[in-house]
């Protein structure tokens, strides 16, 4: 599958390897240029591009920078992407330490509804609470007791079954934890968040989340 990658840090690029050990056709970009990724590049086999050619084509976009970086994304980037591209956002609010104050979603806006209206494309939001070592750590054969599974919040049905049969392929098994307006469930705070747990514990967890977000995770 053809799949881009903005982002090339802790998330991006061990999705960068994870996913073109499993054969897939990677393109990856940062914010400074293709010229920055060789690296990256000859140890994956992944093209590195910039942040505006990466969708190109794509069945899959992942969108994984900081959160206040979102804005900055070069304007139509997704344009050329394959018709009902699935777009992953990993994204969390971390106000205090990195993104400053995003009033919206102070205001309750779930965090992948803003990413979402930013880059005017739906997003599936998953892998934001999932440490970027566990994507290559932790990935199992389907059936393994105890295996590790992560929520996956979307709204189009299509591009959410895209997005939890790669997780899958990854070696991770998935929970659909609803639309975006249910994916405060998942974001920083939350009892699900950084969880290495399986399936019954993801629903779990999640079924406890409360809505309000806590002093530490607010601007
Ligand atoms: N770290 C984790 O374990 C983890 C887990 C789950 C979710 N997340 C979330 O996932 C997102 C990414 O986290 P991360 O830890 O992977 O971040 P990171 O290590 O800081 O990497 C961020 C990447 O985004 C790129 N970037 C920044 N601005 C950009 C722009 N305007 N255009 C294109 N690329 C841009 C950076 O490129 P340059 O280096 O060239 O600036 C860098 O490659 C964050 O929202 C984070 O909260 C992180």
């Amino acid at each position: 599958m053809k799949i881009g990658i903005i982002g090339a840090g802790n998330i991006g690029g061990n999705l960068t390897r994870r996913l073109t050990a499993l054969g897939h056709e990677v393109a990856v970009a940062n914010s400074r240029g293709p010229h920055t990724l060789t690296a990256l590049a000859e140890e994956t086999g992944a093209k590195p591009v910039h942040a505006s050619e990466a969708a190109r084509g794509a069945q899959v976009v992942v969108v994984t920078v900081p959160l206040k970086a979102v804005p900055d994304l070069p304007a139509g980037f997704l344009d050329g992407a394959a018709e009902g591209a699935a777009v992953i956002d990993t994204g969390n609010y971390y106000p205090q330490q990195r993104d400053g104050r995003i009033a919206a979603i102070e205001d309750g806006l779930p965090e992948s509804r803003w990413t979402e209206q930013q880059i005017g494309h739906p997003v599936i939001k998953a892998f934001n609470g999932t440490y970027a070592q566990d994507i290559l750590d932790r990935g199992r054969p389907q059936g393994t007791p105890g295996r590790q599974a992560l929520p996956v919040a979307g709204d189009d049905p299509r591009a959410k079954q895209a997005v939890r049969d790669l997780i899958d392929e990854l070696g991770f098994d998935t929970v659909d934890s609803g639309g975006l307006d249910d994916s405060w469930r998942q974001q920083p705070g939350t009892p699900v968040y950084g969880s290495q747990g399986d399936v019954d514990a993801i629903v779990k967890a999640l079924s406890d989340a409360s809505r309000e977000r806590t002093a530490e995770w607010r601007a």
